[in-house]
């Protein structure tokens, strides 16, 4: 074997050359191998008793793409285009032998082989377009030509990647090898190529045609999906040319509209959530290796929306799960529930009858928490009430067994407080997962003063097992998310005082990329959350909707009249009741701009965001990047709060957060932390 450089090999087997890439974790194709790739190329094209090439690659997957970490650098030759071309012209057959996963730059490097063999498991992709990108390197003028425009449209808009038994169907792999020796299988394969005199199959000589009528149905049929991203219809516009021109035009044209993303803010934000997303796995103050306890059985208390949601997380990953509920009624209603959003699930095919049986038979409903005696972890999701909380957690102190971890799903109360009624504050934790705790993807744990090392580890890998991505809080009000949220509930209540309308608010909301805007949020949660009629003093504008059941959604009206299928339109009698507010409280309105809207809805978040680091509340800006991103729908294209406000500036979000000072109550009062880097021309993120 001989080393063409640190992250390349070559090995002569026979009339087979095999070029080996080893370059952990994830063989990325960094300058080094680029270049290794090339040198093996040549010497195995030099060598006249070298009648094929096999491309394989060590450790545990193929090329998971292009070397992220270069980009945004001066870019070294040789390019990967190039790579590529010269793969592709090779004279000997050059085969891929794929295991893991080939992604991005990988694939595309895949396709400029004449024969790609893949293990089954393999998984095959171009996820560019989730870095806010496009495959740059002739990927979407080859996959199209390989899997036709539909598959690739989905492939390249989607970035997900396709099993290796799909891929075989659609033709981007030409065999599936044995599960445990790729390697050997294509060598044997490079050699029946040789042997029959097969050709060397080049992809950029296949055509490809669609009716320009396929690309405007998918445009609109994910218009929803793709607003606010550049990359999608940029990846489209390639796959289009694709078509539409000859294949180095084509390359051209995918050149050109890669360089474009490349420069803009939308890749940066969404490179930088990748890495993001990695980076709030790890815990700076606990060593590598720090120890797990063994979680085999959850309890979870409260079979309500939150408690029913939670247990489905487990249930679907296989974990038994015992909920408990005070009252039968209640406890039947929750079962009931989760049954029927499985069967949903189920009806829309992404889920088999079978594993909705499977998943329910792991769960046993009781009304005792002496069931949860035996559990590994223990998930409370009761009312959000302090004593109610602590009467629940001294029960289970005396309950469940040693070792096990007690966690609260608070979204606000002070876990520490709740800690301190058992006998062993270093097993509690909190738990904060989002509504719909099925469906959304983040979980905020709470680090408690006494949380022990092995139980936030434990945690932490019990997330990513579940399919949340999980950011550590520390204890105070409402922890990272809530925390910021109060204050963007702050000042969109006070915008309606002042002069706006709760569609105002909610369509510069929208418009920025969220899901929704505040007042949508409010009746989708439902706007008697925490009122009740004996109470209710009619004087807030919650209270008067509330009075006149407009409740939200759920009444079909709340600060929005619904149509039966949830279309919202604004209501007159909201807005009448929006002015006499304002008139109540001695306010002469005035016309606010949706810039205004904008900056003091989002601005005073990010001044929250920035105490809650230097109060050492959360490791990183971009922690807190990742619980809006995954918990609250701020835009991927826009990074996150954090790194939003380093893309308009510290100097301008300070000086705004000022102006804002001065026209009200001391409510803007910027962080110590955001002052000192705005002077100083830092940043909040690397
Ligand atoms: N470049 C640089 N580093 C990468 C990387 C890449 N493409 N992909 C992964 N890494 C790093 C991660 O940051 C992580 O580093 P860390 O250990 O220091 O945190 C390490 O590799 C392991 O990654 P994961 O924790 O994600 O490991 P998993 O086993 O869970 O997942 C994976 C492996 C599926 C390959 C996943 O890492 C992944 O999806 N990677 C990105 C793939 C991708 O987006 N490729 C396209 C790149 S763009 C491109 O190719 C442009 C081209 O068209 C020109």
């Amino acid at each position: 074997m001989t080393a063409l450089n640190d992250v390349t090999t070559l090995e002569i087997d026979g009339d087979i050359a095999v070029l080996t890439v080893n370059n952990p974790p994830v063989n990325a194709l960094s300058a080094a191998v680029r270049r290794g790739i090339v040198l093996g190329i040549e010497q195995a094209i030099a060598d006249a008793a070298v009648k094929g090439i096999v491309l394989a690659c060590a450790g545990r997957t193929f090329i998971a793409g292009a070397d992220i970490t270069e980009f945004g650098k001066p870019p070294e030759e040789p390019w990967l285009d190039a790579v590529i071309r010269i793969i592709e012209a090779s004279p000997k057959v050059v085969v891929a032998a794929i295991h893991g996963t080939a992604l991005g730059g990988g694939l595309e490097t895949a396709l400029g082989c004449h024969y790609r063999v893949a293990v089954p498991s393999a998984k095959l992709g171009l996820p560019e377009v989730r870095l806010g990108l496009l495959p740059g390197a002739g990927g979407t003028q080859r996959l199209p030509r390989v899997v036709g425009v539909e598959q690739a449209l989905v492939m390249v808009t989607s970035g997900t990647p396709i099993g290796a038994t799909l891929a075989a169907e659609k033709g981007l792999i030409d065999a599936l090898a044995p599960e445990d020796d790729v390697l050997a299988f294509a060598v044997a394969f490079a050699r029946k190529v040789v042997a029959d005199g097969m050709p060397l199959k080049k992809v950029r000589d296949l055509r490809v045609s669609a009716e320009p009528a396929v690309f405007a149905a998918f445009r609109r049929a994910n218009a929803r999906k793709f607003r606010g991203f550049d990359a999608p219809e940029y990846n489209i516009r390639c796959i289009e040319a694709a078509v539409s021109q000859p294949f180095d035009e084509g390359l051209a044209t995918e050149r050109g509209l890669f360089m474009q993303l490349m420069s803009g803010v939308q890749s940066r934000a969404q490179q930088y959530l990748f890495f993001a997303e990695r980076a709030a796995q790890k815990i700076p103050d606990l060593p590598a290796g720090t120890a797990t306890r063994p979680v085999r059985k959850v309890g979870v208390i409260g079979a309500g929306t939150m408690g029913g949601g939670i247990s489905m997380n487990f249930l679907s990953a296989g974990l038994p799960v015992t909920i408990v509920e005070a009252n039968e009624k209640a406890l039947e209603r929750g079962v009931g529930v989760m049954r029927g959003n499985y069967e949903n699930t189920a009806k829309k095919g992404r889920l088999t009858m079978e594993a909705v049986e499977r998943n329910m038979s792991l769960l046993t409903p009781s009304m005792s928490l002496h069931d949860l005696a035996d559990c590994d972890l223990v998930i409370e999701a009761v009312f959000e009430n302090m004593q109610i909380k602590k009467d629940i957690f001294e029960k289970l102190d005396g309950i469940v067994k040693q070792g096990a971890i007690l966690a609260s799903n608070t979204s606000y109360l002070d876990v520490d407080e709740i800690a301190a009624v058992t006998s062993r504050p270093q097993d509690v934790c909190g738990m904060h997962f989002f509504s719909p705790a099925n469906v959304m993807r983040l979980l905020e744990v709470v680090r408690g003063a006494k949380t022990s090392p092995d139980v936030l580890e434990t945690v932490m890998q019990l997330a990513r097992k579940i399919g949340k991505a999980a950011v550590v809080a520390g204890v105070c009000h409402g922890f990272i998310g809530n925390r910021m949220l109060e204050l963007r509930q702050r000042e969109a209540n006070k915008l309606i005082l002042e002069g706006a309308m709760p569609w105002d608010v909610d369509r510069v909301i929208y418009d920025f990329g969220f899901p929704m805007g505040p007042f949508q949020m409010a009746d989708l949660a439902g706007l008697d959350i925490g009122w009740s009629a004996d109470t209710s003093k009619g004087v807030t504008l919650r209270d008067q909707l509330c009075e006149r059941d407009r409740r939200g959604q759920k009444t079909r009206c709340g600060f929005y009249d619904y149509t039966e299928k949830r279309e919202h339109t604004p209501s007159p009698i909201v807005e009448d009741l929006v002015l006499k507010q304002s008139a109540a409280h001695g306010v002469t309105r005035r016309q606010i701009g949706d810039q205004e809207i904008l900056e003091r809805c989002i601005y005073p978040m990010i001044n929250e965001g920035a105490l809650i680091l230097e109060e050492g509340k959360a490791y990183r800006a971009s922690d807190i990047d990742m619980v809006w991103l995954t918990g609250y729908g701020f835009p991927a294209y826009r990074g996150g709060p954090m790194f939003y406000a380093d893309t308009v500036g510290l100097k301008t979000v300070l000086g705004k957060l000022r102006e804002f000072q001065a026209m009200s109550e001391a409510d803007f009062r910027p962080a110590p932390l955001l002052v000192r880097l705005a002077e100083a021309g830092g940043k909040f993120t690397k």
